[in-house]
C-alpha cells in the first residue's frame, strides 16, 4: 500500500497533522527528521552544527532510499523537495501532499520553535522564512495534492484531509 507523504515548509504542521492523519486512518506514522536523528543519535541542530547542511541533505536522501512503501503517513523535512533525486523516491513511496500554509501563520508558529530549525536560528529569521518559501514554493507545488491549510486546528485539518484522501481512487 502506498504512503501518504506530507511535504511543506517548516512549521506547516507536517508532523503534528501527520500524526493525527495516521491515527484517524489507522496508518503507521514515520518522519524523515526523526529517522535522521535516530541514525545520528543527535538532534537536527547538532547534525547541522557538526556536519553541515550538505551532509544532512545526503543522509536525508539515503534515508528516503532506504524506505519501502508500507501504507504509512510519512512526514518529511521541509527541504526534502530541493533534490530532484528525492522526488524519484517520494513518487516511488506514494502520494505526495503539500500542506500549503499562509506565511504569516508559519511565522507565528516559528516564534515558538524557530531555534530548533538551524536554517532559522538567525536574527533576520522572519525574512528568511519569506525567502525560503519563495524559493521553494514551485517545488512544493510538484506534489500530487495541494492542501490549503487555514487557521483551523490540527485535528480539523487532519480530519478534512483524511476525508479528501479517502475520496481519491
Ligand atoms: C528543514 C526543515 C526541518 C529539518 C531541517 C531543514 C528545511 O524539518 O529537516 O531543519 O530545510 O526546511 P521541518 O520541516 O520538520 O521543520
Amino acid at each position: 500500500m502506498n504512503d501518504w507523504i506530507l511535504v511543506g515548509m517548516m512549521g506547516s504542521g507536517k508532523s503534528s497533522v501527520g500524526k493525527h492523519v495516521a491515527e484517524m486512518s489507522s496508518r503507521k506514522f514515520r518522519d524523515t527528521d526523526t529517522l535522521l536523528q535516530n541514525r545520528f543519535g543527535r538532534p537536527i541542530t547538532k547534525i547541522f552544527e557538526l556536519y553541515g547542511e550538505e551532509t544532512f541533505r545526503a543522509h536525508e536522501t539515503s534515508i528516503l532510499q532506504s524506505l519501502e512503501p508500507e501504507g504509512s503517513v510519512l512526514a518529511t523535512g521541509g527541504g526534502i523537495v530541493l533534490r530532484e533525486e528525492n522526488w524519484t523516491e517520494l513518487r516511488r513511496l506514494g502520494l505526495t501532499i503539500y500542506l500549503q500554509v499562509p506565511v504569516q501563520i508559519i511565522i507565528d508558529r516559528m516564534k515558538i520553535s524557530r531555534k530548533k530549525r538551524p536554517l532559522l536560528d538567525f536574527d533576520d529569521w522572519e525574512e528568511r522564512v519569506h525567502r525560503i518559501l519563495e524559493a521553494r514554493e514551485h517545488l512544493y507545488q510538484k506534489a500530487d495534492v495541494i492542501w490549503q491549510v487555514d487557521t483551523s486546528n490540527i485535528q480539523t485539518t487532519a480530519q478534512n484531509l483524511v476525508e479528501h484522501l479517502n475520496t481519491l481512487p
